[in-house]
């Protein structure tokens, strides 16, 4: 139950209590006598210095007006606003019983909460519905919430929405989202956040390619290091919709939830529904906002914490052309540059000679592995690599014999199969035969080798996606069926890690992630274009949860020639792979792939542990981004010469995020001047050593570089100045 402690009753001329939550430097306040129920009054920095009674008058001052041609009674953005509360903009919960009893207007009854935490009881008696929502505000202070809605009435309730939305200050005029395609997920783009409704849906069971990963609203012009800005995510791997709405009467706010097909969601009386999270940052720039996902992320006991094994995935070193000499001939090389983690990808099971046939006949294939895997897993391992193996567990191909034998397996949403994609339809994991042989075979494959790691693939969207002809949608169902087999998986197999890969980056979500250990961020491995992906996907997801790999010279997607030390300085700050047929290389190049790999060992704590900082305001044509240790006692950055700049040689950029009265030294560690410099970089041929403010404020010539180099510089804080490093 509330306690007085967290319940301000408000003075006789101040009507109504206010509930304060506030951790990780956030402070949500909640005005609970708002009506028709509780409205979020602030959301965002934590007010230091309140008072119970300012925060009383906090809640008044947000209280509207009458006015003209308006209700008598001026409505709200309340938690789950509705028509029959007023409200007239997008109403957070829709549903009907039969068509009949489409009014909802749901009333506080009850409040339990503690200092960050309120669980908010809702009901509508005449409506017959009741709800329980949570607001949780976490170590690093994002904002959870999450409601669970009930049918208390003695017919079925159809759901057709359900939203939860999270208030932005009204400053808060221009919005950020991303979009892309496979290849290229995760593009930024903005727009002004003007009256009216901005909606972002995803419809392909699974967020897709095109997703936006958040949705965020901002002051005009937010970057990454300054300008105050929020953003929501929701935290589910199905189909979802993010709203950003400013509404005429003064309030605007984002919100989010999952998309609901028709009478996908049918409440049969006392059944309820809980919704997926929708997670809330905030931050002083972009930087911050993404650093309370990491925090928040990392915090878990089941964030994968040992060092992210250096991986080599055979995908674009082999495709489908398996054989076991080739493949051990690639594991010697990959263990000869240092790779500690060793992924078969597609094309080892029944039938798989190419993309047309076989996914669903999950059996070794006999034609080409004649003794299984055994002998390749043991050739890696004995070469002192982990063994990796990839699925794709929700697909099958109409033309194996799992599709022929049970073709009622597969989703569709009337007779005719869904448009095919990839040559490949989905199955129904939602159906409990479909359910259980997925499982069982594996629960086999991981009992029978010794598999360290599941590359977990899904290659197409979902369309039409239904129990069979004239059945229901079954997003939401085949949706958390896959939860339950991925936290089945991990619960029988404690130390088996997994990676969320759907075409590259279509399924990047914090639903997923609470169940997995790395994403594969894109198909497109080319180095300038994952700095794009790279530093948006990182918006949410923590840096070492980003498979980041070396690309063959010749990039596979883009065609592009680039040069090792380009693509190795993009991947150093994730979880760095290779992929890439590493036979073919010289011993100079496998040199040179050693010693990067050997130097992402040695920074790899700090990016999985440390601040991401991606820098504003460099000139075009150069990136400069980095990872600074959560001590500030050590820094990596990459100054990535984009394309050519006007300056020449450039001027100088910025290198934030040190502890302003700590000493650095700096030192490149890795890149290639241009062959026009005159002369070497004077920094680099004195010992010059920088506080992070003259980093931060000044900065520092970066080298003249051709295009599409890149350099990496290390700095290290001195440690008779680390002291003083805080108090200044
Ligand atoms: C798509 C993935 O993103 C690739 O890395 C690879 O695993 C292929 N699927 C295999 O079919």
């Amino acid at each position: 139950m509330l306690s007085p402690d967290d319940v301000m009753e408000m003075s006789p001329n101040l009507s109504g209590r206010v509930l304060h939550l506030s951790r990780g430097g956030t402070s949500v306040v909640i005005d609970l006598d708002a009506v028709p129920h509780p409205a979020i009054v602030h959301w965002g920095e934590e007010l230091a210095g309140s008072t119970d009674e300012t925060l009383r008058g906090l809640a008044v001052a947000a209280r509207p007006q009458r006015v003209s041609g308006g209700l008598d009674a001026p409505a709200r953005a309340t938690l789950v606003a509705t028509p029959a509360g007023g409200w007239l903009g997008t109403p957070g919960l829709e549903g009907h019983r039969d068509g009949a009893s489409f009014s909802v207007r749901l009333e506080l009854v009850d409040v339990e909460a503690d200092g960050h935490r309120a669980r908010l009881s809702l009901v509508d008696p005449e409506a017959r519905l009741s709800a329980q929502l949570e607001l949780d505000v976490g170590t690093a202070g994002l904002l959870r919430q999450r409601i669970t809605l009930r049918n208390d009435g003695d017919s079925r309730y159809t759901l057709q929405h359900l939203h939860l939305a999270f208030p932005v200050p009204w400053d808060a005029t221009e919005l950020l989202d991303t979009t892309g395609r496979h290849l290229r997920e995760r593009t930024p783009q903005r727009h002004p956040f003007g009256y009216g409704t901005y909606l972002r849906e995803s419809r392909r069971g699974r967020p897709g390619a095109d997703a936006t990963l958040l949705l965020a609203a901002g002051r005009p012009g937010f970057g990454f290091e300054r300008g105050r800005v929020h953003a929501v995510h929701v935290a589910w791997s199905g189909n979802h919709r993010l709203v950003a709405e400013r509404s005429v009467s003064g309030e605007a706010f984002l919100a989010g939830g999952e998309l609901f097909a028709p009478g996908e969601v049918v409440l049969a009386p006392g059944e309820s529904l809980t919704s997926p999270e929708v997670i809330g940052s905030w931050g002083d720039g972009l930087n911050e906002l993404a650093h309370r996902f990491h925090d928040e992320w990392r915090s878990r006991p089941e964030h994968p914490r040992r060092p992210r094994p250096v991986t080599l995935n055979t995908w674009e070193a082999v495709y489908f052309d398996h054989t076991l000499d080739r493949l051990t001939a690639l594991a010697d090389a990959a263990a000869s540059v240092g790779v500690e983690r060793f992924v078969l990808d597609d094309g080892w099971f029944l039938g798989r000679r190419d993309d047309t046939a076989g996914l669903g006949d999950w059996y070794v294939d006999p034609t080409v592995w004649p003794e299984g895997l055994h002998p390749l897993v043991d050739h890696v391992r004995a070469r002192g690599m982990e063994f990796g193996l990839w699925v794709e567990p929700e697909m099958v191909n109409p033309d194996s014999d799992l599709a022929r034998r049970h073709p009622d397996w597969v989703l569709r949403g009337r007779t005719t199969l869904p448009p095919s994609a990839r040559q490949q339809q989905v199955l129904d994991l939602a159906h409990p035969d479909a359910y259980a042989y997925v499982a069982e075979r594996l629960h086999s494959l991981v009992a029978e080798y010794p598999i360290a790691y599941l590359k977990w693939d899904h290659n197409r969207d979902l369309l039409d996606a239904g129990s069979g002809p004239e059945g229901i949608a079954r997003v939401r169902e085949h949706t958390l069926a896959l939860y339950r087999l991925l936290d089945e998986l991990k619960a029988a197999h404690p130390d088996l890690e997994i990676e969320s890969c759907a075409s590259g980056g279509a399924r990047v979500d914090l639903g997923i992630l609470a169940r997995t250990d790395r994403i594969w961020t894109s198909d497109n491995l080319d180095p300038l274009e994952r700095l794009v992906n790279q530093r948006y996907t990182a918006l949410v997801v923590p840096p070492e949860m980003m498979g980041m790999h070396l690309t063959s010279p010749v990039v596979h997607s883009t065609g592009r020639t680039v040069d090792l030390d380009l693509s190795a300085a993009v991947a150093l700050l994730g979880h760095v792979g290779i992929e890439w047929d590493l036979t073919g290389t010289d011993d100079e190049t496998r040199r040179r792939i050693a010693a990067w790999v050997d130097y992402a060992k040695r920074v790899r704590p700090i990016v999985a542990t440390g601040r991401t900082v991606d820098v504003d305001g460099t000139e075009p044509g150069i990136d400069v981004r980095g990872v600074v240790a959560r001590d500030r006692s050590s820094a990596v950055f990459t100054l990535t010469q984009t394309d050519t700049t006007v300056s020449y040689p450039p001027g100088r950029v910025r290198v934030p995020g040190l502890d302003p009265g700590t000493q650095y030294r700096i030192r490149v560690v890795g890149g290639s001047t241009h062959a026009a410099a005159q002369s070497g970089l004077p920094w680099q041929e004195h010992d010059i050593r920088l506080t992070g403010r003259e980093l931060d404020v000044v900065g520092l010539r970066p080298p003249v570089q051709y295009p599409q180099r890149s350099t990496v510089i290390e700095l290290v804080a001195q440690s008779d100045t680390q002291a003083q490093g805080g108090a200044r």
